[in-house]
């Protein structure tokens, strides 16, 4: 019988090509020696694909989940959990959105079924379990298609930044804000910086712009996983950015529905979807601001700033129940004696910022040529990229000595 040290039984089988690529097809966390040996029968005999067992419960899975991929079947054990439920929402909270959970305990209690599937799993199993019970779960219609689970069916977080006016660092709180949740909350983010023309999420994160996203843009019918495994540049292990240079004398030309595809396929894939948004009014720019969950934004104490946030305030609208807008006031102090006030502005745009992000031109400057990500220092800046991050995933930062750990 093998233990958790044991390497994890790998059973080959390609993963259908229309999941995303880099996922194991499932995941299993038991707690005990002959439910595991069952649970190994019965993914080899299904041919389930490339997977692991491994000897642990739903603790132990939520623990691993911060840190990797998530399966398409993830199989958790809850026996001696006081609380499943809210074990199981904290599992959520980690998955990556597709994730069909099955999970098994021993409390063979119709209530507790119920809550289970409420609260996201796609079946549950009671122990004693044979062979026939999980291949029934695992094969079901519902830890396949998710079919009306919560769990597989939830999406990533869309979250548009736009800014007043240029120059206000819109683009700078884009990118901070998803290196901060990718590197500092290990959520799988993907950055869409909207500006084809002008690459300033890649400048800002010293990458090679590409020309994926005219590519996926150009083509939405061709928007796959495959293409945008091939096409997103990567930051790190969870950060993805789609972001261009296109020659400034080309007309561009996409469409809101172009728009829409890409949103909703990363949506399917990342925790976070991150949108660096023009603020010229056209249609694929407001379809994506029509699409968020969160709409950040970023004003700065100017009176120019001041206005035009009370024009775009009227094109959003107020929080409609499903997108909350969140303003932000970056750059604050910049302007001393002379800025608008921080109670002058919530006075007239009639909305209090969430967020005061200081003025420090220090944490900008390149040196000898390599771009710091402000977001990677210690400071009064992160803190306030940490307030924003936490203000959108409603998760504080991870408690551990992150400063040291990456640059
Ligand atoms: N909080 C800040 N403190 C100091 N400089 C900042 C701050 N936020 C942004 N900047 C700088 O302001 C400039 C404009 O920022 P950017 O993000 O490109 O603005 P936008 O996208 O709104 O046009 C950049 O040089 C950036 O480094
Ligand atoms: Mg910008």
């Amino acid at each position: 019988m093998r233990s958790v040290l044991d390497a994890p039984a790998p059973i080959e089988r390609a993963v259908p090509s229309k999941q995303p690529v880099g996922r194991p097809a499932f995941l299993a966390f038991v707690a005990d020696g002959e439910t595991e040996r069952l649970l190994q029968e019965c993914v080899t005999q299904l041919a389930l694909g490339q997977g692991t067992i491994l000897r642990g419960g739903i603790t132990k899975a939520i623990e691993h989940l911060g840190q990797h991929r998530s399966p398409h079947i993830l199989i958790v054990d809850v026996t001696g959990i006081d609380l499943p439920i809210s074990k199981v929402n904290e599992l959520a909270d980690v998955c990556e959105p597709g994730v069909a959970v099955v999970a098994i305990g021993n409390r063979n209690e119709i209530g507790l079924y119920r809550d289970l599937l409420h609260a996201g799993v796609a079946d549950y199993v009671v122990k004693p379990v044979n062979q026939q019970l999980l291949a029934k779960a695992l094969t079901s219609g519902r830890a396949h298609t998710g079919e009306s689970s919560p769990i597989h069916k939830k999406l990533g977080s869309l979250v548009t930044f736009v800014g007043a006016r240029g120059g206000v660092g819109t683009t700078t709180l884009a990118v901070n804000t998803a290196w901060y949740l990718a590197h500092r909350q290990s959520r799988r983010v993907a950055l869409v910086d909207l500006d084809l023309q002008n690459g300033d999420c890649a400048l800002a994160l010293d990458i090679k712009p590409t020309s994926g996203l005219r590519e996926a843009l150009a083509n939405p019918l061709r928007i796959d996983n495959t293409l945008l495994e091939r096409v997103m540049t990567p930051v790190g292990e969870r950060l993805f950015v789609l972001s261009s240079e296109e020659p400034l004398a080309e007309d561009l030309h996409f469409t809101a529905v172009a728009v829409e595809t890409l949103i909703a396929a990363l949506r399917e894939q990342f925790h976070y979807v991150i949108v660096d948004v023009p603020r010229t009014p056209a249609a694929p720019y407001r379809r994506a601001l029509d699409m968020a969950d969160f709409c950040v934004l970023v004003a700065d104490q100017t009176l120019r700033s001041v206005r035009d946030t009370v024009r775009l305030r009227t094109v959003f609208g107020d929080r409609d129940g499903k997108r909350r807008n969140i303003l932000v006031v970056n750059r604050h102090g910049e302007g001393g004696r002379h800025a608008v006030t921080l109670r002058e502005i919530e006075h007239v745009v009639e909305t209090k910022p969430k967020s005061v992000i200081p003025f420090q031109p220090t944490l900008f400057t390149t040196v000898a040529g390599a771009v710091k990500i402000a977001a990677a220092h210690k400071g009064k800046f992160t803190d306030a990229i940490a307030g924003l991050a936490l203000e959108l995933s409603g998760r504080p930062p991870e408690r551990r000595r992150w400063w040291r750990a990456e640059k």
